[in-house]
Parts: C-alpha cells; structure tokens; sequence
C-alpha cells in the first residue's frame, strides 16, 4: 500500500508514526508534512485544499488510500472530489463525503440531525440577521451562562460562553450582524448550557457497522486551572477514568448507535473517523459536537493505545469490512503534553530552535507547528510539539512526559503544567 496523510499537525504525525509500523504500508507521504513527518515518510509540498495538487500527487506516487487529517478538505468535499474523478475515484479516502462533513460544517445540519434520530444534545434555536430580534428574546428566556455558536467552521473560535444577557445579545449582533466570524456566522445557534464534565469518544466507522476507540479528555484553555482563551488543546489523557463500563455503554447505545444508524437512514456516506464530543450531566452524557475527523491533541493518545494495525483498519473501512477487524487496545493510559509559542492563542513568533528532542527516550515527541530548516528543528505554529507517555496509571504517565519535556527547549516554550488535574 502507498499511503498519502493530509495534514501538518500533531495528529497528521501520530497517523504517520502509527502507519510507519505497519508492514502493509510500502511508501508513506504527507502533505504538507513536519519535522516529525519527514523523519518517517516523504513530505510534499502541497496545501491540503489544493485537490487539483493532490490529484497529481496521487497519480504520480501511486497512492491507494488517503487519510485525511483536518476537517477543511472534508467540508470542501474532497472525497466527492476523488470519486467523481475516473483517474482517481478508485483510491480510498479515509474521511466522509460533503453531506456528511456537514456534521461538522454546520452546527444547525448538526443539531437537526440529533433531533431527528434522538440523540441527546442541548435544547437550541438558531437565528440569522433577519430575525435577530427573536434571537434577543430567545436570550431573555434563558438562564446565564448564554451558549453562542457560529453555525460555520471558525477555526475553533465560534463558540461563546457568556455570563450576562447583555453581552449576549451584544455578541449575537456582532455575530449576525457585524459579521464577527464572516460568513461562519450568518446563522448562529443560540444552545442551553450544560453543566458537567467534557469528554471525547471517537468512533470509526465504514458506513455499516461501527467501532469505539478509547476516550479521552483534552484540556482546551491557555491557563491553568483550564482558565484563560480556548486554543486547539493544550494536551490530553485516555482513557477517561470517569468513563466507566456502565457510561460508556449509554454512550454506544445512546449516542454511537443512533449517529451510525442515523448516517444510514439520511443516506449521508461516511467512511472515517467520528469526534463526538460529549459533556456528563448528571449520569448521562449529551452531545455538544460532531467534528468528522479525529481530535489533536486526543489522536496522540489515543492512537498509541491502539495495538491493532492501523493500516489494517484502513483497508477494512474502504472495503466495508470493518466488523470484522478486531480492534486491541493497550490497558495502559497514556498522556500528552502540548508545547506551545509564548503569546499562542494570540500573537506568537515563529522559527525559534527547539533542541534535546533526541534526549527524550521515555516519552514519544509528536511533532505539530514545527518544520526543519537548514539542519535544525525549528518552530513554525502555535502548537509546537506534543509529548505522549504510557503509564500504569495516567498520574505515571503524566509524570514521565513532565520529565521529558525538562530535556527540551525552545526560546519563549510554554506548557500546562496540570494536565489531567481534574481528574
Ligand atoms: P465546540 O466548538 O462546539 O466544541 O465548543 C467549544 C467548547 O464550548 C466545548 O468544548 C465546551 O467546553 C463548550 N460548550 C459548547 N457547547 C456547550 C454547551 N451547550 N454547554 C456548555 N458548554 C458548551
Ligand atoms: N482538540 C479538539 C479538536 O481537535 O477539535
């Protein structure tokens, strides 16, 4: 198999690191790749949008599946995009077709797709600029705190918690009105606030039957003591230790089985990974999101629990035959770290050299915002590099990549020191 991953980041790196040991896999790319990357497959220079370019890149490389990383190449209907294309349309595409991606594009497409099969999820409505006054009234039936989502993608941003009715109303405008998120938030969902503890359950499936990956939490805001701006995630834990047998149940029976049946019965074609998102209130869990893809920093946890042959399950989900793989997990926890660009999530420099990588023998570096120039590994995003341990415990396991990571510098490095705190 040639194999093609799409996608820069940590969780494009774990994809390459766990594909890299399977022996089904004859020659791996990734575009556009990291330092990380490059190390284990060959990186091209290609956008993840530019479809035309991986087109190309497929044709000349021979490649039979593609994975892809992100969820905008998904939205933009990359899969479509090969199967409508005779030259191509034979190669495997790891991630759903448009309508389904929607999921994830639309957080209106969203909601209406829980409410129709059942699927717990807050109570919402959603607005635009022509009936914003309704959106104010809505407001007022409310309790605080106000859940404000741009119904678009909006690179993480979209979503707002506000305290006071009139911020919230003052936000809805700038929304809707104002343009605040572009054309990401021309429709927004007004959602009740669900009081309880996050946690994230990842499910693959080949558009027939379904398999659970382990959960895992990630910790979403800058500051400890999750305080402070969301950003993509500053680091991660699996399995979630509150997620025992009998919750994890509820999830497959309420949540997994409704969303894999429910894609059948609105013929939406979905041949990937599903990110649910859920939030336990009380003994019960309820969806807040669907993202059509896997989750970084929870891919870098979650994927070194899995023993089974990555490639394998690739193979299975394209030919359908996914209830016949049988998916081994690694009773360990395992933990990650993300180190980030002083200033992320807001102004941060780039090209910083990150030294000691190779001093880190205890814990895996999984390489995201950083690229090799002229010999050195130097930093190019927000989020630099995600440092994944295994441990008997996760209190273990977070300990070794703490310890790790004192071998490693970058000039302005940043990093929670309480990931798994809450636990
Ligand atoms: P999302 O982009 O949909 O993942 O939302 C970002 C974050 O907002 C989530 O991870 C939750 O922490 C929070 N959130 C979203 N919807 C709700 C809700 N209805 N109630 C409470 N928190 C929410
Ligand atoms: N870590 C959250 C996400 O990937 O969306």
């Amino acid at each position: 198999m040639n194999i093609l991953v799409l996608g820069s980041g940590g969780r494009e790196h774990t994809f390459a690191w766990k594909i890299a040991q399977s022996n089904r896999c004859k020659s791996l790319f990734v575009a556009p790749g990291n330092s990380g990357t490059e190390a284990i497959a060959t990186n091209l220079n290609i956008g993840v949008t530019d479809f035309e370019a991986i087109k190309s890149a497929v044709l000349e490389h021979q490649i039979d599946i593609v994975i892809v990383g992100p969820e905008d190449p998904l939205v933009q209907g990359i899969h479509d995009f090969f199967l409508q294309d005779d030259a191509i349309k034979n190669v495997a595409v790891i991630g759903p077709q448009q309508a389904a991606a929607e999921l994830e594009g639309s957080k209106e497409f969203a909601k209406e797709f829980m409410i129709r099969h059942n699927i717990p999820t807050a109570a919402y409505e959603s607005f635009t600029i022509e009936n914003v006054e309704d959106g104010y009234k809505f407001l007022e039936t409310l309790q605080p705190p106000y859940v404000l989502k741009a119904d678009g993608l909006a690179a993480g941003k979209g979503v707002l918690i506000l305290n006071d009715l009139d911020e919230a109303k003052a936000e809805l405008k700038s929304m809707l009105v104002d343009a605040k998120f572009g054309d990401a938030s021309t429709k927004v969902v007004i959602e009740e606030f669900l009081d309880g503890i996050e946690l994230s359950c990842f499910v693959l499936t080949d558009g027939k039957d379904y398999k659970i990956l382990p959960t895992a939490k990630d910790y979403k805001r800058i500051g400890e003591g999750d305080t402070g701006l969301n950003t993509g995630g500053m680091g991660a834990v699996s399995p979630v230790p509150f997620a025992t047998k009998e919750f994890l149940d509820k999830i497959e029976n309420q949540v997994v089985k409704p969303t894999v049946d429910g894609l059948k019965k609105d013929n939406l074609p979905y041949v990937g990974f599903i990110f649910i998102g859920l939030i336990k209130v009380g003994d019960d869990p309820k969806v807040i999101e669907y993202n059509v893809r896997m989750g970084d920093p929870e891919t870098e946890v979650v994927l070194p629990r899995l023993k089974t042959d990555l490639v394998e399950v690739f193979e299975a989900m394209a030919n359908q035959t996914l209830s016949e793989v049988d998916i081994v997990i690694d009773e360990r926890a395992a933990t990650t770290v993300m180190l980030v660009s002083g200033g992320y999530p807001e102004a941060y420099e780039k090209g910083k050299e990150i030294t000691g990588v190779d001093n880190i023998t205890d814990s895996i570096v999984f390489h995201a915002g950083a690229i090799s120039k002229e010999g050195k590994t130097v930093t190019s995003g927000g989020r630099v590099m995600a440092i994944t341990s295994y441990g008997n415990t996760y209190n273990e396991a977070i300990k070794k990549s703490y310890q790790s990571i004192e071998k490693l510098h970058f000039d302005k490095m940043y990093y929670r020191k309480d990931i798994g705190f809450d636990l």
